[in-house]
């Protein structure tokens, strides 16, 4: 039977069957080709697409923006203030009135709950741009750069070094489960992700063919990689106090030098970005005042190095953000 997406939402990736996953994959791909060829047909005029954020965003914003104007919808921006939301109004009320004025919502905030209730209660599809807990838009951008750079999925070995148990590892646990590739979280014990999420991405790699570790050795997870990731070592959120106890813990996991070493000869290097990878940044300068770093998670030799497919990464969220959109909202 062909995949047919159309008025579902896109909250978290677990609620996805591989099929659907490589269906918005190659749906992707191929808005990626057009737009290049300068091909692109308009699937969505005529369509409205709101965009919240609670929280800042570059890239999901862009892509939100650029994916629907590319695709002939018109987009509203609701930032962090200015609208009622969460504060004079419900998610529940806004998701009503929303729900009446557009035909899909962009969710970017803190509770999943909230982009959960927000599908629920609007009737619209409802697309999740970052929750405390996933940011599956991300991994379909990054999957579409593993595919890109390495050819395939199944059987790459994919460490995310850091935070684990932070939307980004969290996410890139299920969709590498999903995807049957082996995964590794590199991260101190604490830090790993939530153990009801790793038992369940664990009995999804039973049928997939996927392999799901934890590792708190640096060196012995990356050994053999195909892909290193990181992210920030505190996110967007989290109180500045957690700094001091985060860069003690997870210095010791900084992508460097010595953990592209111990992987494959081609190893790509990732990061959702923005990256903390020298002092040009308000808030690096702030850490190196404190703590002495002039990097965190990824050193500048790294971040710039011939592993590096930051750029393209980023690129691709403007093509898998719009795949989402056509393949759910489209004609
Ligand atoms: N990677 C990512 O989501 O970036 P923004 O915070 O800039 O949207
Ligand atoms: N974990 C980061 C991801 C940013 C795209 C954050 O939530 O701030």
């Amino acid at each position: 039977m062909a995949v047919n997406l159309k008025g579902r939402s896109f909250i978290k990736l677990l609620d996805f069957t591989p099929r659907e996953i490589r269906y918005l994959l190659d749906l992707s791909r191929d808005l990626k080709r057009a737009k290049y060829a300068g091909t692109e047909q308009k699937m969505m005029e005529g369509k409205n697409v709101v965009l919240l954020f609670q929280k800042d965003s570059t890239r999901t914003r862009c892509a939100f923006e650029v994916g629907a104007l590319d695709q002939g919808a018109h987009v509203t921006y609701l930032g962090p203030s200015g609208s009622q939301f969460g504060k004079k109004e419900s998610v529940e009320d806004s998701a009503k009135v929303l729900g009446r004025m557009y035909d899909a919502i962009q969710f970017r905030g803190y509770k999943q709950t909230d982009v959960e209730a927000l599908a629920k209660y609007s009737g619209v599809p409802v697309y999740n741009g970052l929750t405390d807990e996933f940011h599956p838009t991300q991994i379909l951008a990054d999957f579409l750069t593993v595919e890109e750079h390495l050819g395939n999925l199944k059987g790459r070995k994919l460490v995310f070094a850091g935070d684990a148990r932070n939307n980004m590892g969290n996410s890139l646990m299920v969709g590498a489960a999903k995807m049957g590739m082996h995964f590794v979280a590199a991260a101190p014990k604490d830090l790993w992700p939530d153990s009801k999420l790793v038992e369940t991405c664990k009995e999804i790699a039973k049928e997939t063919g996927a392999k799901i570790e934890m590792m708190d050795d640096m060196l012995k997870a990356c050994k053999d990689a195909d892909v290193i990731y990181t992210d920030v070592w505190v996110s967007m959120g989290e109180p500045a106090e957690v700094w001091a106890k985060r860069v003690k813990e997870l210095k010791p996991f900084q992508v460097n030098m010595n953990a592209i070493k111990v992987a494959k000869p081609e190893v790509l290097f990732m990061h959702c970005l923005p990256a903390f990878h020298d002092l040009n940044t308000e808030v690096a300068q702030d850490i190196h005042k404190q703590f002495g770093l002039t990097e965190m998670e990824v050193t500048d030799e790294v971040f710039n190095s011939k592993h590096s497919v930051v750029f393209e990464e980023a690129e691709n969220r403007l093509h898998t953000i719009k795949a989402v959109m056509v393949a759910t909202i489209g004609k």
